[in-house]
């Protein structure tokens, strides 16, 4: 965590947040939630915020996904819950309704339009034998976007059942927008095992195509921001497993990765910090998940963890990661039936899968993130719509 770059704003900061915590104190009835009462989310994004929209529209996620909180696979890759979940669930609102899901799914308090293996760059910049990336890229999910706006006013206007299904209108320009993308961009970069100099150079591209769709979105109504950075991909059993040979840092994580990770993280921050002077009107909050997620792999006893480089669900090596025979797969090979099952210990793991966290791992995360001490401009989650005007940041 390095807030150096902030440091003149901590003073207006404590004295605004003293005040708001004396408010919210005293009209608890008014302020239940802190001060910024989103009444809807809507999420764009990749795996780690997905609940459930590639499982309906690409291919089910199988037993034992959702094993812990869901006891069913529930289209998130985990165990459990994901962060999303905590966040609506911290704002007191059901989990999201992936907007792909066509049955018995309810937008009255936000949609969620990220899909696993969702790229910022749209799918076809990413061709890569062997890796198969969602075709609902960023610039799918605002075209969903852009398209629920004036349909969701439609069945309003109808009445009856369908109406109680959409969000009022002026959630749109209320709700929390969450995101959390960037992650298959990388992976797509190192699997394709370009010089780590290319890659480096394509990113302030990739960030610029996402900074334009928050534009875009603030453009449609949208003033909350809350974006997650990537996390640390060096440290995943994925990469651990394929990467023999690239240097390793004192916590066992790939070097080489976690610096372009940080890298993209540093083009994303300081795209974001200019976006916030370009659209003085919106709350837009940077999110550092890489700290907080890196912090597992660095003190996981402190968590309650153990083995954070070995993934729960899986199959074979060091890593319990297997790119053939992924969690909740079965193959023979070799005449022998082999299965990645649970270790059945998940909530003393940090991964689950080999590429995403298990629940007890994104409550931690949740827990860090929301409190503001992992976010730019400093603010916990529940002042998250509080603009740089506000709070003269
Ligand atoms: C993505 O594809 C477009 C169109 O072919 C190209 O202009 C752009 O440079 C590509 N971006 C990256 C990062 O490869
Ligand atoms: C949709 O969700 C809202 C808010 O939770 C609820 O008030 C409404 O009754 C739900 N609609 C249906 C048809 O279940
Ligand atoms: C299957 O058998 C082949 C040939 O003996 C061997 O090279 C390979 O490693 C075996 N695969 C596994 C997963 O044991």
């Amino acid at each position: 965590m390095e807030f150096s770059r902030n440091t003149k704003f901590h003073i207006p900061f404590v004295s605004l947040f003293t005040i708001l915590l004396v408010v919210t104190t005293i009209s608890n009835h008014v302020f239940a939630k802190g001060p910024c009462n989103f009444p809807a989310i809507f999420n764009f994004g990749a795996s780690n915020a997905d609940t459930g929209g590639y499982s309906v529209s690409m291919k089910a996620l199988k037993s034992p996904y959702g094993e812990t909180y869901f006891h069913k696979p529930a289209g998130r890759y985990s165990d459990g819950r994901i962060i999303l979940d905590f966040i609506a669930q911290n704002f007191g609102l059901p989990y999201l309704s992936p907007y792909l899901d066509s049955l018995g799914s309810n937008f009255s308090t936000g949609a969620n339009f990220g899909t696993a293996g969702s790229t910022i760059q749209p799918q076809s910049n990413y061709s890569i034998v062997g890796y198969v990336f969602s075709p609902f890229s960023l610039d799918v999910q605002y075209n969903q976007f852009l398209n629920f706006i004036p349909r969701t006013k439609f069945f309003r206007e109808k009445g009856g059942i369908f109406a109680t299904l959409m969000p009022q209108e002026e959630y749109f320009s209320k709700a929390l927008y969450t995101y959390d993308i960037g992650q298959n961009d990388l992976t797509a970069s190192f699997a394709s095992f370009r010089p780590i100099k290319q890659i480096i150079d394509s990113i302030p591209d990739i960030v610029k195509k996402f900074t334009e769709n928050v534009k875009n979105i603030y453009d449609l109504g949208g003033r909350s921001f809350w974006i997650h950075s990537t996390g640390p991909l060096g440290c995943h059993p994925s990469f651990l497993s394929d990467h023999s040979i690239g240097e390793r840092d004192e916590y066992g994580c790939i070097k080489e990765l976690n610096e372009v990770c940080k890298y993209f993280n540093l083009n994303l921050k300081e795209a974001l910090a200019q976006l916030r002077k370009d659209l003085p009107n919106a709350a837009i909050t940077y999110v550092d998940i890489y700290s907080a997620k890196y912090s597992l792999f660095q003190d996981p006893k402190k968590y309650g963890f153990e083995d954070p480089q070995v993934a729960c669900c899986g199959y074979g090596g060091k890593y319990n990661f297997n790119h053939i025979v992924g969690c909740g797969d079965s193959m023979k090979v070799n005449g022998t039936e082999i299965s990645a099952g649970s270790c059945g210990k998940a909530s003393v793991r940090v991964m689950w899968d080999g590429i995403h966290y298990t629940e007890a791992a994104n409550k931690v995360v949740f827990d860090k993130i929301s409190s503001g001490a992992f976010t730019d401009p400093p603010i916990p989650l529940n002042m998250a719509c509080l603009r740089s005007s506000d709070t003269k940041f």
